[in-house]
């Protein structure tokens, strides 16, 4: 388990008295911030939809109508001849994500087996409910659905950045699920490529030529682009992005550390979509962008790495610890926590920006026998969910057959071994672990912790929000621990665990 720093210890001496009223107000902060749309490239933040629903955009976890042709699917594997009647049920405990239209119910006939789905909340305490699966975003603790019944499993589904939700990231929370899809390759469905719709997409030529990049710099053009509107972060990006201003040209637009204005036929919200060609054409005009993603977190990539490296342009890039494992080659991405310092980083791009040589290097993956990575081929190659693919099932609809055939599995090797217990083995228990999710503490973008002014905006919200958390972790795996039915409960329980842990007890 992670420990808090010393640090935190004297918050949670205090946790018993102000208990109530700080998870009040942290409460507020956690979950106001939980529903912050992710990144808004535009200041305008309806134009933050119509960015993000670009072509390379998964098929979004929320938008209805994509769903519609893809109800289910059957497997070759499947002769499952059950009634409806007969069929376990899996409950879609986030109401708001039940990929099935229209009504609330519906069968699924998946690779190997079938099962009823639903969002109707009456089944969660029926026998035949065998699994319960959950939006990562939505999930909370104080929400969930207890008591917690031995015969069901919990599934999670959770595609989105780590910040939406720091409590999936705690070992107590994770452990109560038993599937998972993260973007973390080591859930059981994983979704790491999510953001990429297909190797065509990185093969695409350069969008702007050197010559012509080299043309616009003599222009005044700057060499980095950094385009951020969704400021306040985990990541703390923009106290880097700041630092790295000091020793190289950068042209910043969206709110965040803002130095330019956008052409106004950009700002409109229906031409500013992501792979709209005026947008595409202006972004791709510059040789570097600063892809910074908002939390840091294993494998957490998302269309900020990909998009520059579908342009021709060289990401330079922070957020997965682990993003070398997904590159195209060795070299096509420039990673800001290889260089010492924001001033090493700029040296160094200040002379590939003189040495065309050197530059064009970073786009050879472009030549398709330049594609040398096993791992991403792979992956794209065996990967059963496809990115705006109809032909192949949205990742939703995968995941609950994948929970769906993994359920069918389970329950006929419990009666199996309730028949002949001699013959037979139980079905071993499965839980997920800390590396299905596991992001880490946020730490300052630049400098030291214990260097930020107390008063540090990023200082008062993440550290607090990530520990916070914790809190909720625990005192969520106390009421099932317990078997409380209430989870309101769960304030105080995260008291008692303070006054033990006060105690020296915990
Ligand atoms: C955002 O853009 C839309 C459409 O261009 C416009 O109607 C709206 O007033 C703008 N909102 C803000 C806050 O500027
Ligand atoms: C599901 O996870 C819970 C909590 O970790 C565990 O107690 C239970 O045994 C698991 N169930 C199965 C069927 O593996
Ligand atoms: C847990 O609580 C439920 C009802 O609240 C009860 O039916 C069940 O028997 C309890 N389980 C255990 C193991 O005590």
């Amino acid at each position: 388990m992670m420990l808090p720093p010393p640090k935190m210890a004297g918050r949670r001496r205090l946790l018993p008295c102000v208990c109530l009223g700080l998870f009040a107000v942290l409460c507020w902060v956690w979950v106001s911030f939980a529903s912050f749309p992710d990144e808004q490239l535009h200041p305008n933040a309806s134009s933050f939809d119509a960015v993000n629903r670009g072509a390379f955009q998964p098929q979004s976890a929320l938008s209805d109508m994509e769903f519609a042709s893809v109800a289910s699917y059957r497997g070759p594997g499947n002769s499952d001849r059950r009634s409806n009647k007969e069929l376990p049920i899996l409950l879609w405990w986030s109401g708001g994500l039940f990929p099935h239209f229209p009504g609330d119910t519906e069968r699924i006939d998946c690779a190997t087996s079938s099962c009823l789905v639903t969002s109707n909340r009456k089944v969660q305490l029926y026998k035949r409910t065998a699994s319960i699966i959950f939006y990562g975003t939505d999930f909370r603790a104080y929400e969930a659905p207890l008591p917690r019944l031995h015969h069901q499993t919990w599934a999670l589904f959770h595609e989105e950045s780590p910040m939406n939700n720091y409590i999936l990231s705690h070992g107590p929370a994770i452990r109560l699920f038993n599937y998972t899809a993260t973007f973390r390759r080591e859930s059981d469905y994983p979704l790491t490529l999510q953001w990429l719709p297909s190797l065509e997409y990185l093969l695409e030529p350069v969008a702007v030529a050197l010559e012509e990049k080299n043309r616009l710099r003599r222009e005044g053009l700057a060499p980095v682009l950094y385009m951020q509107s969704h400021c306040d972060v985990p990541s703390d990006r923009d106290r880097y992005v700041q630092e790295l201003m000091k020793y190289i040209q950068v042209d910043s637009y969206g709110k965040c550390l803002n130095n330019k204005q956008l052409p106004e036929h950009l700002e409109d919200t229906a031409t500013a979509t992501g792979e709209e060609p005026g947008f595409m054409n202006f972004v791709a005009r510059y040789k570097f962008h600063l892809a910074l993603e908002n939390g840091l977190c294993p494998d957490y990539v998302t269309e900020k790495l990909w998009r520059p490296l579908h342009q021709g342009c060289v990401p330079v890039y922070r957020g997965s610890s682990v993003v070398s494992d997904w590159m195209p080659n060795g070299h096509s991405v420039i990673i800001i926590d290889d260089f010492p310092s924001p001033k090493s980083l700029a040296d160094f791009l200040r002379r590939l920006d003189e040495n065309d040589d050197e530059y064009v290097k970073y786009l050879k993956f472009k030549n398709h026998r330049s594609i040398t990575n096993a791992r991403l081929l792979e992956a794209l190659e065996s990967r059963e969910w496809g990115v705006n693919d109809m032909s192949k099932p949205n990742y939703l609809n995968g995941f609950e057959c994948y929970v769906c055939d993994q359920e069918n599995a389970r329950l006929a090797s419990e009666r199996a071994y309730r028949k002949s217990p001699k013959k037979n083995q139980p079905p071993r228990p499965k839980m997920a672990s800390n590396s299905h999710m596991g992001c880490q503490l946020p730490s300052p973008g630049y400098g030291n912790v214990q260097d930020l002014p107390t008063d540090d905006g990023w200082l008062q919200i993440w550290p607090q929000d990530y520990w916070q958390s914790l809190d909720q972790a625990e005192g969520l795996e106390s009421l099932i621990r317990h078997n409380e039915s209430d989870p309101f409960l769960l304030w105080k329980h995260i008291q008692n665990i303070a006054v033990s842990r006060a105690r020296g007890k915990h």
